[in-house]
């Protein structure tokens, strides 16, 4: 498959972002903690949500889509504990299925996890959580397996905040005995869901949202429907996609409070944007170009890295010279390879780039690095002069549900080509 999409100018319309995948994969992954089956709304239609229920399924848990886009995830079943190598090397989320097995069953072993090629991506603050907790914990030949007893609460200090970390540590100790702290923990909006979803069972966490967590360990946990938020990623997608193409559109189903950095850095680059309740209007001038503006990537609620392609894209149509600074994974930035295919002007030095604006981009063909690298080249081809073709949308269709569906709600000129039936016609 790949994409065809032709810039055909200003977007307008209504889109509905979906539930937000980096919750979504770790509350199903947290559902190996309950008692009972757990009913989950708000799941995104995408691949990496098939490739956890996989990865629970895998593990002798029951994970079944129902007809109304729900999922139920019943965990009684669960009779192994080495989740499918497979599974785990196509998507790093797999890894916070440790947190939950070591703290019911004792035992856990798994692949080094694999994932967005975006840079290393170490599990040592994982790791160094689990032993604090009490965990044994042995790494040889790309396997890691923890195994304990009995896990105690502890004071554990992140070097880092790192999201997973966080997460990982938090369903860890939700069933150990006593009192855990992380301090430095990550403060994503995708936590303070986590922590929702897991009291909703029957833990006790308090703090999620700020940089100090504290789980006082509980002896078992039940089961509950849930609701996950809103996708903050996907939402600032479409947002951005505003301030490439020009136009206006109303995205619905967003949280604009988790929205606060990228706002302000669009309306500093011209882009007006009206912030409602569960939606915002993002507005675009499109006989006017974008203003330069400098980002740095940072933890929430910094500007996002998940955002940091698209922003990129946007710059590279803007008028002056942007710096570009990551601060998250500093070795994202392999998508610029292709913008610069369609006439952006943008280099790269270690974790920063200089984009140079341009007037116009053109089309090409191009091939999607990533994730969020392939959305931000969908995003500069809606505004690129001709038609542009990406490969690679397996990426893409990981983590955004159809993508170029909702564009296309928009007025996007967007369609998916089967390139094997194209090659057999010709
Ligand atoms: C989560 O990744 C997200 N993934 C990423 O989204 C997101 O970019 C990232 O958080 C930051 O917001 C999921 O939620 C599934 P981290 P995660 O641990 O948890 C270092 C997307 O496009 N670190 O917060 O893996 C690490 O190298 C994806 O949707 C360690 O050093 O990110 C990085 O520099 C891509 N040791 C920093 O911390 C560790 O043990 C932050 O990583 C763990 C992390």
């Amino acid at each position: 498959m790949i994409l065809k999409i032709t810039g055909s100018g200003p977007l307008s319309g209504r889109v509905t972002v979906s539930g937000a995948k980096n919750a979504a994969l770790k509350i199903m992954a947290a559902s190996l903690l309950a008692g009972g089956p757990c009913r989950l709304t708000g799941i995104p239609q995408i691949a990496d949500v098939n490739t956890m229920a996989g990865v629970l399924r895998g593990l002798g848990a029951v994970a079944d889509f129902q007809q109304d886009g729900c999922v139920i995830i019943d965990p009684r079943g669960v009779n192994r504990l080495e989740p499918s190598e497979e599974l785990v090397i196509r998507m790093r989320a797999s890894i916070q299925v440790m947190g939950p097995l070591l703290a019911r069953f004792g035992y856990v072993k798994t692949r080094q996890p694999g994932g967005c090629n975006i840079g290393p991506r170490p599990i040592d603050l994982h790791l160094k959580g689990f032993a604090a907790l009490g965990a044994e914990i042995k790494e040889e030949c790309g396997y890691v397996s923890a195994k304990a007893s009995a896990l105690k609460g502890a004071e554990i200090l992140l070097d880092v905040p790192s999201v997973g970390a966080t997460e990982n540590i938090m369903t860890a100790a939700c069933l150990a005995e006593g009192t855990t702290v992380i301090r430095n923990a990550a403060r994503e909006p995708e936590i303070i869901d986590e922590q929702n979803f897991l009291n909703r069972l029957g833990a006790n966490i308090k703090g999620a949202g700020t940089d100090t967590i504290k789980i006082e360990g509980v002896k078992e946990l039940g089961a509950t429907d849930y609701t996950v938020i809103p996708d903050r990623i996907e939402a600032g997608t479409f947002m951005t996609a505003i301030a490439v193409a020009g136009g206006e559109a109303r995205i619905e189903n967003t949280i604009p409070e988790h929205q606060q950095a990228l706002i302000s850095k669009l309306r500093e680059t011209g882009v007006e944007i009206i912030e409602g309740d569960t939606y915002v209007i993002v507005r675009r001038c499109p006989k006017t170009r974008l203003r330069a503006s400098n980002i740095r990537t940072m933890p929430y609620p910094g500007f996002p890295t998940d955002v940091q392609p698209q922003f990129v894209a946007a710059m590279s149509l803007s008028e002056g010279t942007s710096e570009i600074i990551e601060g998250v994974f500093p070795l994202r930035f392999k998508y610029t390879e292709e913008l610069t295919k369609m006439g952006a002007k943008v280099t790269v030095d270690g974790k920063q780039a200089i984009v140079t604006g341009v007037p116009t981009l053109h089309g090409t063909t191009l091939e999607a690095p990533d994730l969020r690298g392939g959305a931000a080249l969908i995003l500069a081809a809606l505004a690129a002069e001709g038609v542009t073709e990406i490969s690679g949308i397996d990426h893409i269709d990981r983590g955004y549900e159809d993508l170029p569906g909702k564009l296309s709600l928009l007025g996007a000129s967007i369609e998916r080509i089967d390139v094997t039936k194209k090659r057999q016609a010709g």
